[in-house]
């Protein structure tokens, strides 16, 4: 529970970083009711920028952290239902597990916004904590405590589709013209894009996987289509939950891939007909938005 002077502290840095961002250079694009602007050679949306820097000041990373990491657009969704049945597989089975009646957002939440709102909004019996944010803003905290980061990446034609799609959805829910396919190649060619230039992104993540290979593991959207299996099996054993060789007797593994498929998530009534951040304005969405084609 949050003390009156620990309100007071946090409406105080909320207010400074609110002025601050507010002289950065910003551009009106991709049809954002609001500005975007540019901090540190990346792009953000202002909330999402205001919770990434209150988080860097104040998000304190216990070592049995697990961060996922990710651009949008690249699998998100997907690591974090595979991350987390996979965790909490002794704890629910496969009709109580919250990935049927939550999205798979609502299971784990992003550092930088669920969790710079309330820092209750974190499930502590879980270690699993998502963000978009590049590899140089992640809070100190993160690279000291030596808690793992998982990331994953996408090739960046079908994350371009992808974004592209996602940002004319919600442009037109929110009554707004989306701009045209050629206008946001241009402006993601140039880097212009939430949380890019993506490929500094990838970079960031790739370098630091180079030099910490036992703290970060890259993987790619494309290798997970190809061997679910394989790659939910290594993530686990990263995590430090490896399947014990009778949980793999018994198809555990397998039985996670299917539950978190894009055929079996997108089929949940939740995922079909639920909403997103319902009641906060212009980020409230359908949770359909967050399943398209999934190839
Ligand atoms: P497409 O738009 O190409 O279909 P993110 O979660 O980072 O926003 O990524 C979204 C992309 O992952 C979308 O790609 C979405 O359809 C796909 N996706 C969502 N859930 C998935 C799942 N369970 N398996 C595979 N892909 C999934």
């Amino acid at each position: 529970m949050e003390s009156h002077l620990e309100k007071q502290n946090r409406d105080v840095l909320q207010k400074y970083l609110k002025e601050m961002i507010s002289t950065l250079p910003k551009e009106n694009c991709w049809g954002f009711p609001e500005d975007q602007y540019q901090y540190q050679g990346f792009w953000f949306t202002p909330p999402f920028l205001q919770g990434a820097l209150s988080a860097q000041q104040q998000f304190q990373a216990q070592p049995t952290d697990i961060i996922l990491c990710s651009s949008p657009r690249t699998g998100t969704a997907w690591l974090k239902s595979l991350t987390f049945a996979a965790i909490t597989r002794t704890s629910y089975n496969d009709s109580t597990t919250p990935l049927l009646s939550k999205l798979p957002h609502d299971v784990v939440p992003f550092m930088e916004f669920d969790h710079a709102q309330f820092s209750t909004n974190r499930h502590l019996g879980i270690p699993l904590l998502a963000t978009h944010l590049p590899y140089s803003f992640l809070p100190r905290s993160i690279i000291d405590s030596g808690c793992k980061i998982i990331y994953i990446c996408r090739d960046p034609k079908d994350t371009f589709v992808s974004l592209y799609h996602f940002i004319a959805r919600h442009c037109k829910s929110q009554n707004a013209q989306p701009i045209q396919l050629d206008e946001a190649f241009e402006l993601f060619y140039e880097g212009v894009s939430p949380y890019g230039p993506y490929w500094d992104h990838v970079l960031g993540y790739w370098k630091a996987s180079l030099e910490h290979p036992d703290k970060l593991m890259f993987l790619k959207y494309e290798e997970l289509v190809e061997d679910t299996v394989l790659y939910l099996k290594k993530t686990a054993e990263f995590m430090g939950y490896p399947f014990s060789s009778e949980e793999q007797q018994q198809g555990v593994p397998e039985n996670i891939v299917q539950l978190c498929s894009f055929d079996n998530l997108s089929g949940l009534e939740v995922n079909k007909t639920g909403r997103h951040c319902r009641g906060q304005g212009n980020w409230e969405m359908e949770n359909n938005i967050f399943f398209r084609k999934g190839k």
